[in-house]
C-alpha cells in the first residue's frame, strides 16, 4: 500500500557532507545500542522541497538522553539534557545543534517484535505533530539508511503544496499552529487544506487566540516577522481575524500596510549588502506594527504579548528616540548639514531604528542619507588611536575622546581622510586644547 521510498541519494546531494557523515555516525551508533534512530521534522521536508535547513531533529527508539551523550562523545560535543521530556540538545563545538528526543512508547505492550510494532514509537511521535508536512522521518540505521517514513501523506501533501493538520482536534490542542499554518503556507507558497482552512475558522469561533499566554503567541509573532515575505502571513491572518483576536491593537490599517511593505523592501535591500551586523526584522516590523500608537497603546500591546519589562523599556525608549532623530533629520536636511553631524544623529540608534527611519521615510530625500549612511559610515572610526595620542605627550583623559571623535568628524567629511592628515590634525588639537604645563608633559 505505502510505496517505500529511500532518499539516501537526495541526502547525498542535498546536505553537507559533515552533515551526512553526523547521521550516518548516528545509525551506527543505534545499530550499536539496539536502537532506532530518525531524521525527523522541518528538516525531512525541507530535503524534500530542495531548501536549505541544517537543523537537525533526531528521534530515539530507545534512550534518548544516553543517546545523545554518546553520540556528543563521538562528535565532541556538549549535552544539555531534559529529564522531564525526555529530551536532549547536542551542541557542537562549531555551535551547530542537534535535537534529540526520545520516541514515546505506546501505552500497551507488544509480544516480541513483531515487523509493524517495530516502527509504531516513531509513528507515535509523528502523529503528534502538526501538519502532515512536518510528520516525515527518514530512518538513519545503516541497514535501512535513507527510507523515508511516510505514514501520513506527507509526500502527497509537499507535491500537492497544501499545509494540512493530523487530526481535527489540533487547533484546539494547540491554537498557536493556527500562526504556523499561515507561516509555512506564506513561506513554500502552499495552500491551507480545505478541512484545515475550517478548522482554523472554527477555533476562530472558539476564541481560541484568548487562550493563548502572550510569550506564546509573541514566540510565533517573532517568527513570523523574521520570516522573509511577513506582510503576506499577517494579511493571510487579517483574512481570519486572527490579528485582532489576539489583540485589537494588531489589526493592520493601511498606514501601518504600507509601513510594513516599506520595511520589507528596506530589509531586503539590506540583506542583500551583507553587512555586519544582521538586524532583528522582528523589531524593525514590530515598530511597524505600533506606528501610530502612543505610548500607552504600546504598553496594551507589550503586555498581551508579555513582554518582559526590559523589552519593553527598549522599545519604548526606541520609538523615543526614533521619533527625536526623525524631527533632527528634518533640519539637518534644511540646514544641508555635513556628513558628521548625521553621522553622530544615527550612531547612537541601533540598526534597526535607523532601518525603521528608512521605511517611514520612503518618497522622503532624506532616505538616500539614511542609505548611504548604513552603506558608508556607519561603525567609521578614526584611523588613528588613543595610542598615538599618548605618543604625542598627551596625559590621558577626558581630551582624547574630544580628539579622536573631532578627527573622525574631519574624516568623514573629507578633511582629514587619512591617518597623516588625522595625526597632524590631532596634534594641532593637542596642542590648542591641552593645558597642561609643557614640563609635566614631557615628564
Ligand atoms: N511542532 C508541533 N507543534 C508545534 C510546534 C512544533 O507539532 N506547536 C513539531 C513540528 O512537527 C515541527 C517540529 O515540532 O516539525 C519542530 O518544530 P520547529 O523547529 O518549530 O519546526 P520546523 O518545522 O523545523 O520549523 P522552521 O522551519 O520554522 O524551523
Amino acid at each position: 500500500r505505502r510505496r517505500e521510498r529511500n532518499i539516501r541519494t537526495l541526502l547525498h546531494n542535498s546536505l553537507p557532507q559533515e552533515v551526512v557523515a553526523m547521521l550516518t555516525q548516528a545509525g551506527d551508533l543505534a545499530r550499536d545500542l539496539g536502537y532506532h534512530v530518525y531524521a525527523v521534522g522541518g528538516f525531512v521536508r525541507d530535503i524534500l522541497l530542495h531548501r536549505r535547513n541544517l537543523d537537525v531533529d533526531l528521534v530515539v527508539e530507545g534512550d534518548g538522553i544516553y543517546f545523545a551523550r554518546r553520540l556528543a562523545l563521538d562528535l565532541g560535543g556538549r549535552v544539555r539534557a531534559h529529564k522531564k521530556f525526555k529530551t536532549a540538545v547536542i551542541i557542537l563545538p562549531d555551535g551547530q545543534r542537534i535535537d534529540v528526543a526520545t520516541a514515546r512508547l505506546e501505552y500497551y505492550e507488544h509480544p516480541a517484535a513483531l515487523p509493524t510494532v517495530e516502527l509504531s514509537t516513531v509513528k507515535m511521535d509523528l502523529s503528534r505533530r502538526d501538519f502532515t508536512v512536518n510528520a516525515l522521518a527518514v530512518q538513519l540505521d545503516p541497514e535501512q539508511f535513507g527510507r523515508l517514513v511516510d505514514f501520513f501523506g506527507g509526500q502527497k501533501d509537499i507535491k500537492e503544496k497544501t499545509i494540512r493538520v493530523m487530526h481535527s482536534l489540533s487547533f484546539v490542542e494547540d491554537p498557536t499552529r493556527i500562526l504556523r499554518a499561515v507561516r509555512f503556507e506564506q513561506r513554500f507558497h502552499f495552500q491551507l487544506g480545505g478541512q484545515t482552512e475550517r478548522l482554523i475558522k472554527n477555533a476562530q469561533r472558539l476564541n481560541m487566540m484568548h487562550k493563548l499566554s502572550g510569550s506564546r503567541v509573541f514566540g510565533e509573532l517573532r517568527l513570523i516577522l523574521n520570516e522573509s515575505k511577513p506582510l503576506a502571513c499577517l494579511q493571510r491572518l487579517e483574512s481570519f481575524n486572527i490579528l485582532e483576536s489576539i489583540h485589537p491593537l494588531l489589526k493592520l490599517d493601511g498606514n501601518r500596510q504600507r509601513i510594513l511593505e516599506e520595511t520589507e523592501r528596506v530589509l531586503g535591500w539590506y540583506r542583500l549588502l551583507y553587512l555586519d551586523p544582521e538586524p532583528r526584522p522582528w523589531l524593525v516590523y514590530f515598530l511597524g506594527l505600533c506606528s501610530g500608537y502612543n505610548q500607552s497603546q504600546v504598553h496594551l500591546l507589550a503586555h498581551r504579548l508579555a513582554f518582559p519589562q526590559k523589552r519593553e523599556n527598549f522599545i519604548q525608549q526606541l520609538r523615543q528616540d526614533i521619533s527625536q532623530c526623525r524631527e533632527q533629520l528634518g533640519s539637518w536636511m534644511q540646514n544641508h548639514g555635513q556628513v558628521s553631524d548625521l553621522f553622530f544623529l544615527l550612531e547612537p540608534l541601533p540598526l534597526e531604528g535607523v532601518l525603521y527611519l528608512m521605511a517611514r521615510g520612503y518618497k522622503d530625500p532624506v532616505r538616500r542619507h539614511l542609505s548611504l549612511y548604513l552603506t558608508q559610515y556607519r561603525g567609521q572610526e578614526p584611523d588613528i588611536t588613543g595610542k598615538d595620542l599618548q605618543q604625542m605627550g598627551l596625559p590621558s583623559g577626558p581630551l582624547y575622546r574630544t580628539i579622536l571623535q573631532r578627527v573622525l568628524a574631519a574624516k568623514l567629511d573629507g578633511k582629514a581622510p587619512d591617518r597623516p592628515a588625522q595625526l597632524e590634525m590631532a596634534a594641532g588639537l593637542a596642542r590648542q586644547l591641552d593645558d597642561t604645563p609643557s614640563e609635566v608633559r614631557t615628564r
